[in-house]
């Protein structure tokens, strides 16, 4: 039994400092400003979320837990799975379902985790060692857009991505993500896809911009990073969350929106910025899935859609696909 979990970092030391650089610089010289998502998984963002998730307006990870208890223990009959691995793997929490059907079924011999969240994925590493000693756990720090080729793991292999996170990524993202997926993989592996599904605005834009705000924290995070490692200076009481449903892409927009005129000195970068009253920065788009479009794009990426499911109310599906010859 191996004794430790193996993590590997996949990023390096001054990953934080150069690629939020470059993307901080890039982001907020465009118009209008963004700046992407990743960054806002510190441990406080990636605890910010953990908290979400148990958030009464927030359906998405219920309703998926629902779908993964009833249908866990036909996903590890079908695939005998010897190796899960799981992209944005966080605190790997409803992964546990997998995983013990996956021990139930006899074929679970590895658990490889990757996550952008050096202390997400060291904390879920050591508890999964713990819970499946049976199993080698391997972590990776790295970013799933980046680095699959690096991923471990003895064949068959189950790719997990659950939590609607493909949602975050754009189309041309996706398509690209989808495809370095199936790149890693043989024929005949699989994917398990977690997407939330097109819905009432109402209870989308709910699910964003909870009662507590909750997510409203989560989202003004991101600046406290920029402020942690680049110096800056945003007063982050002067940017308000905003969560807007976009009806003809689909998708949920996440914005921090000035209440007032900012002036804001990155001293990292030794660079100004400054937003106008009401000036929006984009920070995360959040897409919503009919089956149709899952279909498509995973049969674009090379895959063989072979099960699809939703929970008893028809918010979430998760789909089960094998790459294809
Ligand atoms: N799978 C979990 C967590 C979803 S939140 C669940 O279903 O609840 C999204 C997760 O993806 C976070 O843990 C975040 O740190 C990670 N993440 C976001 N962007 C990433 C990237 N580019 N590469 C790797 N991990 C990323
Ligand atoms: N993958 C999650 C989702 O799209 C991430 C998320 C939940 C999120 N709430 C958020 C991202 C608020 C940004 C802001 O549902």
């Amino acid at each position: 039994m191996p004794t430790e979990p193996v993590i590997e970092v996949h990023l390096p030391e001054d990953h934080a400092a150069r690629s939020l650089a470059a993307d901080v610089r890039r982001g907020l010289a465009t118009s209008p400003k963004m700046l992407p998502p990743k960054w806002f998984y510190d441990a406080n963002g990636s605890e910010l979320f953990e908290e979400i998730t148990r958030l009464p307006e927030y359906y998405p990870t219920r309703a998926e837990r629902e779908i993964l208890a009833a249908r866990s223990g036909e996903i590890a009959a079908v695939t005998g799975a010897h190796t899960l691995v799981e992209l944005g793997s966080g605190s790997s929490e409803k992964t546990r379902l997998l995983l013990n059907a996956l021990r139930d079924n006899g074929t679970l011999r590895q658990i490889v985790a990757l996550d952008v969240s050096e202390s997400a994925l060291r904390e879920a590493s050591a508890a999964l060692h713990a819970e499946y000693p049976s199993a080698a756990v391997h972590g990776v720090v790295g970013d799933f857009t980046e680095h699959l080729g690096l991923l471990p793991g003895e064949p068959p292999r189950l790719v997990a991505f659950l939590g609607g996170t493909i949602g975050n990524l754009l189309p041309d993202e996706r398509a690209k993500f989808l495809g370095s997926v199936r790149d890693v993989l043989e024929p005949g592996e699989w994917l398990l896809l977690g997407t939330d599904l097109v819905k009432d605005a109402g209870t989308l834009v709910r699910a964003y911009d909870d009662a507590a705000g909750v997510t409203a924290e989560f989202n003004r995070n991101v600046l406290r990073v920029l402020n942690r490692e680049l110096s800056a200076n945003f007063d982050l009481d002067a940017f308000a969350h905003v969560a807007l449903w976009d009806p003809d892409n689909e998708w949920i927009e996440m914005r921090l929106r000035a209440v007032r005129p900012v002036r804001a000195r990155i001293a990292g970068l030794d660079m100004e910025v400054e937003f106008a009253a009401g000036e929006e920065l984009h920070t995360e788009i959040s897409a919503k899935f009919r089956r149709e479009r899952v279909d498509e794009e995973l049969t674009a990426a090379g895959f063989a859609l072979e099960h699809w499911w939703t929970d008893a109310e028809g918010r979430f599906g998760v789909s089960l696909s094998r790459a294809a010859g």
